[in-house]
């Protein structure tokens, strides 16, 4: 049997599947539930702000042919709420990343020292929501922002910081370089990608908020390519994210240079034990392969 144990910025992880935040990341008992029933070797929480957010009015998903769109807006009740939820969580035993997002760089320093006092493992920075103006691209799309924000969590922050970025950039790379010239441990991409669906039958955008964010299989190719740019220009982990509900789709991913992955959408397809599935078909290909170890794959794409 392939082994499938890891070690992503400074983690140690049962295997490199983690749960994507926003996917029911809302509750310490979920979180529970998707690292002890669903196999998951770490799960990041929603995306926490500094107060209580209802986010964007309904209807806020809608599940597309080949992905969903959803404009959830970050709904999230503030992080002096959730430290009860990261309590039974971190009851888990497998890492919990804290997932924040803010309008600052202040704002995001303050709230990782929080984030980091109700116990997380390690800092995931949304720098990438499609649909949340002023808490999204606005932040992650300028280098020298993402530049500033990593280095003032980076001045307090004793655990690992992760920053998740948006393909929507034309240099996704650069981005990502820029993180890391700042102190960031490793790179999350992709976030989802704006976009919108009309029912021609009213004639009318099906969000309330009409824009949101496409994930799931469409996005899996922009996620890989992003991986592989990034991957080729920094030297710290990159964890995939964008469309994988399959072993293969996680291994695609680590063969364009990720360290680990993240699923999302997939767990509306395949269940919350997608984790385990996903393990157990990536062991499968492994083993009929002749790979051994996770290194064996990663980065395999890149070599050619
Ligand atoms: C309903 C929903 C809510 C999401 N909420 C968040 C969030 O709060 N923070 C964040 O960084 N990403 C959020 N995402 C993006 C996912 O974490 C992930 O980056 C994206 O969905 C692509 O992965 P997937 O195709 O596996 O879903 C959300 C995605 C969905 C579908």
């Amino acid at each position: 049997m392939a082994d499938l144990r890891t070690r992503v910025a400074g983690l140690e992880m049962e295997n490199p599947t983690m749960l994507a935040s926003g996917i029911l990341g809302q509750t310490g008992e979920m979180l529970l539930r998707i690292i002890k029933e669903g196999g998951a070797g770490a799960v990041v929480t929603k995306s926490i702000g500094l107060g209580p957010r209802e986010g964007h009015g309904s209807p806020c998903l809608v599940e597309l042919e080949n992905g969903i769109l959803n404009a959830m807006g970050l709904p999230n009740p503030g992080i002096e709420e959730f430290g009860d939820e990261m309590r039974i969580a971190l009851s888990g035993g497998a890492p919990v990343v804290g997932s924040i997002f803010a309008d600052s760089a202040e704002n995001f320093a303050l709230l990782a020292g929080k984030m980091e006092r109700l116990g997380a493992n390690a800092l995931e920075l949304n720098l990438s929501c499609p649909h949340a103006d002023r808490f999204g691209l606005d932040v992650g799309s300028d280098p020298d922002k993402v530049a500033d924000i990593v280095r003032s969590v980076k001045s307090t922050a004793k655990i690992p910081v992760f920053a998740k970025l948006s393909p929507m950039v034309p240099d996704i790379a650069g981005i990502a370089m820029a993180a890391e010239d700042a102190g960031c441990d490793a790179i999350v991409a992709v976030n989802t990608l704006r976009a919108m669906k009309i029912e021609v039958k009213v004639g009318k955008p099906v969000l309330r908020n009409r824009v949101g964010g496409l994930s799931g299989p469409a996005i899996k190719p922009v996620g890989v390519r992003a991986v592989f740019e990034i991957a080729g220009r920094c030297k710290i982990p990159v964890i995939g994210v964008g469309g994988i509900s399959t072993g293969e789709d996680a291994l695609e991913y680590m063969m364009a240079g990720a360290a680990a992955v993240q699923i999302g959408s997939g767990v509306r397809y395949r269940g919350t034990d997608a984790f385990a599935k996903v393990c157990g078909e990536m062991s499968n290909f492994m083993d009929a392969n002749g790979y051994s170890k996770l290194s064996d794959v990663i980065g395999l794409a890149r070599r050619v």
